[in-house]
């Protein structure tokens, strides 16, 4: 695919950037680090997107992670800036190139760089909560957002490249996954949310989906509230809550009963 002559010159772009003494958090080594993270992707100009909005672009505002746009077509080295051809053995579409990709990694990763890899695929490892707050625990995260039929397998090899997919259904590119993924670990971050309870109660921090949430008016279309949430009885709203969060885990999502019983809860 050629670029439009228009975007020939685009470049790398910094879409925030804080020092990192400002408002960084303890790392699992309990070193002082702020996340970064960078996305390599051909539409550097999609960023931050929904990731500047709301409580987690505040968090990029105020230093708490930041977020670095880069083109991998910056990386190219033809006229024309190609990043991609068809694939070898013949079929459909077209191959991100593993030499492209590759100085495009290494440009935005230089030795001794910790941050994990990843690269958005449909035919990645799911994406859990789990991972998030793995992420979110180290010191930030380099993710390949790719656009065509696939990626040269020997630059996932030979970078590490870890494939994660945020579901099922196949996405035009790896850009909106990337973001994704980006706004479940960067809202973990100390400090972004302002409300460790919550996150605490929220879907799949134990295991189950959320329980129903309900606020005034008391009564909506001849819909009320559940009595027991306005009783002022702790004990019975806890109760009753855990029995909703059970009853639409059972409903919804099986799986992850069966996934919560092997983890030993
Ligand atoms: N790219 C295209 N589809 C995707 C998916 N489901 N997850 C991650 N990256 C993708």
């Amino acid at each position: 695919m050629r670029p439009p002559e228009s975007k020939n010159q685009r470049h790398a772009m910094v879409a925030f950037a804080t020092p990192s003494c400002v408002a960084g958090h303890k790392d699992r080594n309990g070193r002082m680090t702020t996340f970064a993270a960078t996305v390599l992707t051909l539409f550097p100009e999609l960023f931050p997107g929904p990731l500047g909005a709301s409580l987690v672009g505040r968090g990029l505002v105020d230093g708490r992670w930041t977020l670095e746009a880069r083109d991998i077509r910056d990386s190219a080295t033809d006229r024309h800036r190609t990043v991609d051809d068809t694939p070898s053995g013949g079929g459909a579409g077209m191959v991100l190139r593993a030499d492209v990709l590759a100085a495009a990694i290494d440009a935005a990763s230089p030795a001794g760089d910790a941050r994990p890899r990843l690269l958005m695929s449909p035919r990645g490892r799911p994406m859990t909560q789990a991972m998030a707050r793995e992420l979110a625990a180290g010191p930030g995260v380099l993710i390949v957002a790719g656009r065509f039929e696939g990626v040269d397998e020997r630059v996932i090899e030979a970078r590490g490249l870890r494939e994660v997919s945020i579901g099922d259904y196949v996405l035009s590119g790896g850009d909106i996954a990337a973001m994704a993924i980006l706004d479940a670990v960067a809202r973990l971050l100390p400090g972004v949310l302002g409300n460790a309870a919550s996150i605490e109660s929220e879907s799949f921090s134990d295991g189950l989906l959320e329980y129903p949430h309900y606020t005034r008016p008391q009564m909506f279309e001849g819909r009320a509230i559940p009595e027991v949430l306005t009783s002022g009885d702790h004990g019975r709203i806890a109760a009753w809550r855990r029995a909703e969060a059970e009853r639409l885990t059972v409903e919804r999502r099986p799986d992850l009963l069966t996934r919560r019983r092997d983890a030993g809860n």
